[in-house]
């Protein structure tokens, strides 16, 4: 089955690293033109050519949307695909620890960085006679855990904002869905400092060791692993393709079988 993606015009946010890099690299392997935006290079600057255009940018900037947009439309043409994957998941030891700055800051890179793609791009969307927008949430949207207060409320706003806008833009041809990952095997989880090291050293085993006992005990995960990124992205391309022509509103689960606590 083909995804019908070939030729068309892409922008990935957090396209540097992790889940947006592999949804990056798979909308190019479908044929698509893609954008890739983050504020650090990564992986992505050195493959870019003719349908790849990198574009260095922080996701807070209040006129950040507009500027994506006009990259965009220079690259390529006007985008009939955003996919918003830019996020952070500060860990703290308690709910109660994030001060104001901390909160603001979560809430400008997980929820607003949306806010402000949707922004500019579906109107663009719309003009053009329609679009997709998928945005990379959480598991952690609705499985409250201390540690991760901020994350866990700027992706359940994720999944309220893509559902609200989904009702609205429904009829003018614009289809906007959730994908909440859970536990992916990312650089959020192997960078120095990482998920993995913070299990390691709280359960005095390897990083290694320390994944498995998350997957499989702490977690009970029915594939007992974490998802790789290409698992991820595969299932961003599908909802951002004309394969998904009738999926709207949706929040897609990709988390290999847990069962949400709330
Ligand atoms: N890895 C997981 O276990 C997991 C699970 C569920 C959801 N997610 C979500 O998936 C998305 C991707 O996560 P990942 O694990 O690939 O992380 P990652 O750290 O590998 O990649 C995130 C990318 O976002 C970019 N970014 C962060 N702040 C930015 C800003 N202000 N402006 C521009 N770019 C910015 C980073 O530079 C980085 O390249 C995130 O939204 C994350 O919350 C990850």
């Amino acid at each position: 089955m083909k995804t019908g993606l070939d030729g068309k015009n892409v922008v990935v946010t957090g396209a540097g690293s992790g889940i947006g890099l592999a949804t990056a690299k798979a909308f190019l392997a479908e044929g698509a033109n893609v954008v890739g935006v983050d504020m650090n290079p990564g992986e992505i600057e050195p493959l870019t050519g003719s349908r790849l255009v990198f574009l260095k940018k922080d996701l807070t900037g209040a006129r950040v949307g507009d500027e994506v947009l006009s990259a965009a439309v220079e690259a390529f043409g006007p985008p009939a695909v955003l996919v918003n994957c830019a996020g952070i998941a500060p860990v703290r030891e308690s709910a109660l620890d994030g001060a104001d700055a901390d909160w603001m800051h979560s809430i400008d890179v997980n929820f607003l960085s949306v806010v402000r793609m949707c922004r500019a791009l579906i109107p663009a969307m719309v003009d053009a006679g329609g679009g997709s927008v998928v945005s990379v949430a959480s598991d952690a949207a609705r499985m409250p855990d201390p540690f991760f207060a901020e994350y866990n409320v700027t992706k359940a706003s994720i999944v309220m904002f893509m559902k609200t806008l989904s009702i609205e833009f429904g009829p003018k041809n614009v289809r906007v869905n959730t994908v909440s990952p859970g536990p992916t095997r990312t650089p959020m989880w192997d960078r120095p400092g990482g998920f993995a090291d913070s299990l390691a050293e709280q359960l005095g085993l390897s990083a290694e060791e320390a994944i498995r006992h998350f997957a499989t005990t702490m977690r009970r995960l029915p594939l007992a692993r974490l998802a790789s990124v290409d698992e991820v992205a595969a299932v961003n391309v599908f909802l951002s393709s004309p394969l998904a022509s009738f999926v709207t509103g949706a929040e897609y689960t990709v988390n290999g079988g847990s069962i949400p606590t709330v």
